[in-house]
Order: structure tokens, then C-alpha cells, then sequence
């Protein structure tokens, strides 16, 4: 059985998915700790209505950046992980940790990376006039929402979209390719190699698995 680590910082519906493919189609994966930065995140009850371990850390009680992940690292690395799953884990890493992880650990961005790295992408798609926005899942490298996509989701956006309707339309495809992801690492069909995602041993496009 595969070890699943989630690190998240609130709802956790993409956790919430992850969790239940692991109890339907992801015969070999197990999510075995949730961690977030937030004592409140919702998360964490989902966590234990799932029979994981759920672990707050309060980065307030760290001096610097680099001891609270250092920290994290400890007590993640008690899990044995196989995979670390960023699911709206809203803080940024240390270099150490995304070194130790690297290669096992996958994040969910809401834009169609490269375009709109970083916040508010949302707000950023509406007010640029894009006619599409989206999700991607990637592996994690030291460039933030940098590193090699490995799939994305589209959506389109419409003229009465807000930034409400379109992050409802945006998660709910989340829900669908985060698991799906998942699957294909825990199945040892996924890998990062010299800092590229293949799939099945094929080299993945800029836009992931499908991308054009
Ligand atoms: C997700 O939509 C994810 O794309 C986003 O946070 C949300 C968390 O929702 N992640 C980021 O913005 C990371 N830069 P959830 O807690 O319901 O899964």
C-alpha cells in the first residue's frame, strides 16, 4: 500500500476526492496524514472522518520558514510517504523542503499554467477577457507553480461568469483529474526525470497528458 501525505490549508474538497478514489479506484494508495498551516481548516475533520491522521502546525510558533518545514518534514517523513499531495496548501516552501520531496510531490494550481502563476488567477482570467480558464496538476520544483504539468483540465468562461461561478466550474474539474493523477502515480506509471513528467515513459508536453 502506497502512502499518500495531503498538506492543505482549508476546505480540502480536493483532499475530499482523493480520499474517496483511494476508497474506490485506487486499490494500492492510502492517505495516511493530512497536514495543514491552519488549525480551522475543514479539512482536518475531513481527515479524521477518514481515518487519517490530521496534524496542525502553527507557523507562528516557528521562528523562521526553514525550521517550521523542517519540522514538517519530521513528522511527514513519520508516514513513510510515497506521495506528498499540495491540495490548496497555500504557503510557500522551502528550497529544503521541495529538495527532499522532490519527484513525489504533485500540486494543484487553478490556471492553465504557465499562464497565471501565483494568486487571484481567477480574477486575473475574467479581467484579461480569456475566453477559457482551468486547472493544472504538477510535479512540484523549486519555481513556484514551475514545475512540469503533467495534466490540465479546461473551462470555459462566459460572460456572466464571476469570479464565483467560474472557481465552482473550475473545482468541480479538479475533482475529476486530481484523483486521476493520483492513480497514475500510485500505479508507478508516473515520474519526474531531470526536472520533465512522463507518462507510460512518454515525455509530457508543456500542457501535460493530452495538452493540444
Ligand atoms: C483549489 O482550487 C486549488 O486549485 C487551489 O486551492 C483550492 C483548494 O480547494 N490551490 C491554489 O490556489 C494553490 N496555489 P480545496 O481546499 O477545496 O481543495
Amino acid at each position: 500500500m502506497k502512502s499518500i501525505v495531503v498538506l492543505v490549508s482549508g476546505n480540502g474538497s480536493n483532499l475530499q476526492a482523493i480520499i474517496d478514489a483511494c476508497e474506490t479506484n485506487i486499490s494500492d494508495g492510502k492517505v495516511t496524514a493530512v497536514f495543514s498551516n491552519k488549525a480551522t481548516a475543514y479539512a482536518l475533520e475531513r481527515a479524521k472522518n477518514a481515518g487519517a491522521a490530521g496534524v496542525a502546525l502553527d507557523p507562528k510558533s516557528f521562528d523562521t520558514r526553514d525550521a517550521f518545514d523542517h519540522e514538517l518534514m519530521r513528522q511527514i517523513d513519520e508516514f513513510k510517504p510515497d506521495l506528498i499531495v499540495l491540495a490548496g496548501y497555500m504557503r510557500i516552501l522551502s528550497n529544503e523542503f521541495v529538495r527532499h520531496y522532490m519527484g513525489r510531490m504533485i500540486n494543484i494550481h487553478p490556471s492553465l499554467l504557465p499562464k497565471y502563476p501565483g494568486l487571484n488567477t481567477y480574477q486575473r482570467a475574467i479581467h484579461a477577457g480569456d475566453e477559457e480558464h482551468g486547472t493544472s496538476v504538477h510535479f512540484v520544483t523549486e519555481q513556484l507553480d514551475g514545475g512540469p504539468v503533467i495534466l490540465q483540465a479546461k473551462v470555459p468562461i462566459f460572460d456572466e461568469d464571476t469570479v464565483e461561478t467560474l472557481t465552482a466550474k473550475v473545482q468541480t474539474q479538479e475533482h475529476k483529474i486530481y484523483p486521476l493523477v493520483v492513480k497514475w502515480f500510485v500505479e508507478g506509471r508516473l515520474e519526474m526525470k531531470e526536472g520533465k513528467a512522463f507518462l507510460d515513459g512518454e515525455l509530457l508536453g508543456i500542457h501535460g497528458h493530452a495538452g493540444d
